[in-house]
């Protein structure tokens, strides 16, 4: 059985939905402590003989990179290390990233680091089969030919790019960020090393538990949810929101810190497959506007999504309620699950150390209308439960303040 696993109601034969077509994407995964080995193996194995390995300062300080770097030359290749990545990729950083692929003479891509290193290394592959430029790829399914091998380590709890098909870059002249999304975009291999986790400072920890929770709900209620992802999904909320404030009062144990990577690795297979909704086309807008923790935005913005879709879609945060352990949901009605969900995921943030509303990180009230437009055309709104105008939109911003 998987970890803190909790006793998520199976539907009754009677009452489960019609099947319909389904697709599930996920790379080779590789879990465990002391896993960054395995990478050096898995490069090998997809054909490497200098691969490009993509990290940032953070991660070069905690001294992980150095690890994997040790790791591939023992198997007898020549990494190329490239590091200028800031959080939120800019889409510059990508194509430089790109040149310096180039120049080195690389072949499989590496990304160790948090989903802003992973998305840079996406954006290297990606460029470097197809060329152009970054943004000639916003939007769905654009990328027309295979890129290469990529391998990624994530450092954080949250993001679940390296199970993903997404790749978020900032686009620096519209101040916004670009979804990217594409079957070629899942990686070829997923390392998950626990270990890692155990360096994150703690405002990181709690940010990106909170992304993995924001993922598991989206997906969870996503238009495209199916018996395939719901489990999933179900299963990250509840391993969140059992262990995130444990990793934050005990650091350094290592069963609540591989709950978290699962949370996030189970997050991330849920989201990939069933995408997501109104909290990440909302948040991709202020982060990308303010270059704000992705996290903190979510967490902010979540509970407020939470009480919109419920009233479209009501009984969907039954189930959520219970992964959470909020008995005293059971026999109630529908709507009383959702406002208990949205009250306790702030109960979380204020017990994490999310700040009340927008205005706390730099939103101001003349910023909503460009962000509510914006907001309209991420991928990520398609499959939000219930539709949404830009005047619903900026109400919700507004709420969020
Ligand atoms: N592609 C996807 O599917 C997907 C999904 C969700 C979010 N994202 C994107 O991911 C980005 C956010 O990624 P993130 O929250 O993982 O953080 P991040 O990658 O932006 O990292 C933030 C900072 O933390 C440091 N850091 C990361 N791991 C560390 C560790 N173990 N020890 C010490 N320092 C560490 C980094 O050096 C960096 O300075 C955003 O750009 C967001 O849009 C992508
Ligand atoms: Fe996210």
């Amino acid at each position: 059985m998987l970890l803190g696993a909790r006793d998520a109601p199976e539907p009754r034969a009677a009452e489960a939905p019609p099947l319909r077509l389904s697709k599930f994407h996920a790379p080779e995964i590789v879990f465990g402590p002391d896993s960054v080995q395995e990478a050096a193996h898995a490069a090998v194995r997809l054909g490497a003989r200098r691969p490009f390995v993509v990290t940032d300062p953070g991660l070069l300080e905690a001294g992980w990179p150095s690890d994997l770097l040790t790791h591939l030359r023992a198997t007898g290749l020549a990494p190329e290390l490239w590091f200028d990545v800031t959080p939120n990729p800019k889409d510059h950083e990508i194509e430089a990233g790109f040149a310096r692929y180039v120049e080195a003479g690389c072949d499989v891509v590496l990304g160790i680091g948090g989903g802003s290193v992973m998305d840079a290394a996406k954006g290297v592959a990606l460029l470097a089969a197809n060329g152009g430029r970054i943004h000639d790829y916003e939007g769905i399914d654009r990328i027309e030919h295979p890129i290469p091998p990529m391998i990624m380590l994530p450092s954080t709890s949250g993001t679940g790019a390296d199970v993903s098909q997404f790749c978020i870059v900032t686009d620096t002249d519209r101040h916004t960020k670009m979804t990217i999304m594409g079957r070629a975009l899942v990686p070829d291999v997923s390392v998950i090393d626990p270990r890692l986790l155990t360096t994150m400072p703690d405002d990181l920890n709690a940010a990106t538990g909170l992304d993995a929770l924001t993922h598991g709900i989206e997906a969870f209620v996503s238009l495209a949810h199916g018996p395939l992802t719901d489990h999933h999904a179900l299963q990250a909320i509840s391993l969140v929101h059992a262990n995130l404030v444990r990793t934050m009062m005990r650091p350094n144990d290592a069963a609540a810190r591989c709950a978290m990577a699962q949370a996030a690795l189970e997050a991330g297979l849920a989201f990939t497959n069933a995408i997501l909704g109104a909290t990440h086309a909302m948040s991709h807008q202020a982060g990308g506007m303010l270059d704000l923790p992705h996290g903190v935005v979510n967490g902010v913005l979540l509970p407020h999504v939470i009480r919109f879709n419920g009233a479209a879609v009501p009984e969907r945060f039954v189930p959520i309620a219970q992964a959470m352990g909020l008995s005293d949901v059971a026999g109630a009605p529908a709507e009383e699950a959702v406002e208990r969900v949205a009250e306790e995921v702030r109960r979380l943030g204020d017990e994490v150390g999310v700040p009340k509303g927008l205005g706390d990180l730099g939103v101001t009230d003349a910023d909503i209308p460009r962000l509510a437009h914006l907001t309209l055309s991420d991928a990520c709104l398609t499959t939000n439960p219930r539709p949404a105008s830009v005047a619903e939109v900026a109400a919700l911003f507004r709420t969020a303040m």
